[in-house]
C-alpha cells in the first residue's frame, strides 16, 4: 500500500482579514473590465439578492461577483472578482467561500466578442473594452466545457500563462507556449473555509509556497507588467487572511446524535487515516493519496492544464514563482471534510452528486441530469438532486453529466462500499454535522 505523502506547511505572509474583505470586493486585481458606462447601459439592474450586504461605495449596487474600479487610463470599469467562482447560493442564501458548481462554461462566446467590438464608446473606453475582448478571445476556444457546472479554471490559467512573456509578463496576442489541445478538465471549486487546514492548495496539492501569491494569479488575465502585479500582490496576504476566517454553514436540519455518535466510530476506523479527525481536538494533515489507491479520475493528477510541464515551468520561473511553486503530485489530497454536507458535488471533478453515492458506488449513475442546483438541496442523500439521463429524453445535453467523458469519471474511492447498510447510514448522519 505504501504510506500516503503528508505535505508540510510552509511560511505565509500575515494579513489583515478586514482589509482583505474590502480588497476582495472592491479592487481591480483582474486588471481589466467592461467600461462602467456600457455596463450600466446594457447589463440591466442587479437583482436584490445578488447584492453584497454591507458593501458601500461605487461597487455597492453591482452583483456580488463584480467590482468597479478606475483603470490607470482613467476609465471606470466593471470587473470580475473571485466570488464568481468562490461564492454560491445554497438553499436560497449566498454563501461566501462556497465554490460555484452551477457556472456555465458550455457557451460559445465568439458572437458576443464580435458584437462587443461594435459597442459605441469613447476612445479610452474603447481601448479598455478591446483589451478585455482580446483576452476573452484568446481564452474562448480553449475553455468550453461539455457540462454546465464543470469549471475550466486550470485551463484558463494555462492559456493565460501561454500568452505572456515569463520575464516581463507582457501580453502576446500569439501564444508563446503550445496551448493544451485536450478539452478542459472539469474541476470542482473547493470551499474556501477548508484552506486554513491545508498545507498545500489545489486538489493535487500542487500549490506550494506563498499562498497569497498563488491566489493572485487571477491577475494573469489583464495585469501586463511586473510592477502592477507587485502592487496587486501587496494586498493579497489580506485576502488570504480573510479566507482563513471563513467557517462552513451548519447543517440546516436536525441530526440524530445517537446515530451520528455511532457514525463517528465508523469514520475514525475507516476514514480518519486519510481525512483526519473532527470536533474539539480534531487533527488534520494534508495527505496526497496516490492515484492507484484512491482510483478517482486520473486526468488532473496526470498533470493536465496549468499543471503540465510547460505551464509549471512558466509559473515557477515568473514573478508568480518568486515565492510560490506549482508542484503537482501523482494523486489527490484527501481534503478536510468540515461542512462537507454543503459542498456537493463531490471529488475533484464534481462527479458524484451526493454523499450517499460517495459512500456506496453502486448508486453512482453513468449518465445523469444535474438538478436545479443548491436551492433544491437533498438533505437526506446530502447533495444535488439528479435524474437518470436515459429516462429524460430530449434533455439539453449540456445538463447531462456523462461519467464516460475524459476527466469526468465517477469511479474510485470505494472505501464506503464494504460497510454494512447500518454503518453507512450512521456515517452519513455523522458527516452531516462535521
Ligand atoms: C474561473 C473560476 C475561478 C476564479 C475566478 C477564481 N478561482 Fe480560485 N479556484 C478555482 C478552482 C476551479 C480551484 C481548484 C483548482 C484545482 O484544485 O486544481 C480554485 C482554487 C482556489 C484555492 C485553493 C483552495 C484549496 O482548498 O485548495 C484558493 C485559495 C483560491 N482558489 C482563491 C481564489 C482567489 C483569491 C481568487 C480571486 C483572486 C480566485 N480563487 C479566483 C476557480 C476559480
Ligand atoms: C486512502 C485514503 C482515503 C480513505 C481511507 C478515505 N478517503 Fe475520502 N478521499 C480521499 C481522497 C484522496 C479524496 C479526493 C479524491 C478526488 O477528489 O478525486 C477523498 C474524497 C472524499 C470526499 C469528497 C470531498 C469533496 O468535497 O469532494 C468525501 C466526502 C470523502 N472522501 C469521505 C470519506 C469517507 C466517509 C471515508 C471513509 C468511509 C473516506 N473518505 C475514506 C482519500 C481517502
Amino acid at each position: 500500500m505504501g504510506d500516503p505523502d503528508v505535505l508540510a506547511a510552509e511560511p505565509q505572509r500575515a494579513g489583515d482579514a478586514a482589509r482583505g474583505w474590502e480588497a476582495l470586493v472592491n479592487e481591480g486585481y483582474v486588471g481589466c473590465g467592461a467600461p462602467r458606462a456600457l455596463y450600466d447601459r446594457f447589463a440591466g439592474g442587479t437583482p436584490a439578492g445578488w447584492r453584497l450586504p454591507g458593501r458601500t461605495g461605487r461597487s455597492a449596487d453591482l452583483p456580488y461577483f463584480a467590482n468597479a474600479y478606475t483603470t490607470p487610463s482613467g476609465v471606470e470599469v466593471v470587473t470580475a472578482n473571485c466570488l464568481g467562482c468562490h461564492a454560491s447560493f445554497l438553499r436560497g442564501e449566498l454563501v461566501i467561500g462556497l465554490g460555484d458548481a452551477s457556472a456555465d462554461f458550455t457557451m460559445d462566446v465568439t458572437p458576443m466578442i464580435a458584437a462587443g467590438a461594435f459597442l459605441p464608446a469613447d476612445p479610452a473606453q474603447k481601448a479598455e473594452l478591446d483589451k478585455l475582448l482580446g483576452r476573452v478571445k484568446a481564452l474562448a476556444p480553449h475553455i468550453r466545457t461539455r457540462t454546465v457546472g464543470a469549471n475550466p479554471a486550470d485551463h484558463i490559467a494555462a492559456v493565460l500563462f501561454a500568452h505572456r512573456d515569463r520575464e516581463t509578463l507582457a501580453w502576446s496576442d500569439a501564444p508563446l507556449i503550445e496551448l493544451p489541445t485536450e478539452e478542459p478538465i472539469p474541476v470542482d471549486v473547493p470551499a474556501w473555509w477548508l484552506l486554513k487546514k491545508k498545507a498545500a492548495m489545489f486538489h493535487t496539492g500542487a500549490g506550494r509556497g506563498d499562498q497569497a501569491r498563488i491566489m493572485m494569479t487571477a491577475s494573469v488575465l489583464c495585469v501586463d507588467d511586473v510592477a502592477s502585479a507587485r502592487a496587486v500582490d501587496a494586498y493579497f496576504p489580506d485576502i488570504r487572511a480573510f479566507i482563513l476566517t471563513l467557517e462552513p454553514p451548519p447543517f440546516p436540519a436536525p441530526i440524530d446524535a445517537t446515530v451520528a455518535a455511532r457514525g463517528k466510530v465508523v469514520f475514525e476506523r475507516r476514514c480518519s487515516r486519510c481525512h483526519g479527525t473532527y470536533g474539539e481536538d480534531g487533527h488534520y494533515e494534508t495527505r496526497v493519496v496516490p492515484l492507484a489507491k484512491v482510483g478517482t479520475d486520473p486526468l488532473l493528477a496526470e498533470h493536465a492544464g496549468q499543471f503540465s510541464a510547460p505551464f509549471r515551468t512558466w509559473f515557477n520561473g515568473s514573478f508568480y514563482g518568486e515565492v510560490a511553486r506549482l508542484e503537482p503530485h501523482d494523486g489527490y489530497v484527501a481534503p478536510p471534510l468540515d461542512g462537507v454536507w454543503a459542498t456537493a458535488p463531490y471529488f475533484h471533478n464534481g462527479s458524484v452528486p451526493t454523499l450517499a453515492a460517495l459512500l456506496d458506488s453502486s448508486l453512482r449513475r453513468a449518465r445523469y441530469v444535474i438538478g436545479r442546483g443548491r436551492d433544491a438541496y437533498d438533505l437526506d442523500a446530502v447533495g444535488w438532486q439528479t435524474w437518470d439521463a436515459d429516462a429524460s429524453p430530449g434533455i439539453d445535453p449540456r445538463w447531462v453529466y456523462d461519467a464516460s467523458a475524459p476527466g469526468y469519471s465517477n469511479a474510485g474511492h470505494t472505501f464506503g462500499d464494504t460497510l454494512s447498510a447500518e454503518d453507512r447510514r450512521a456515517l452519513l448522519e455523522y458527516l452531516k454535522g462535521i
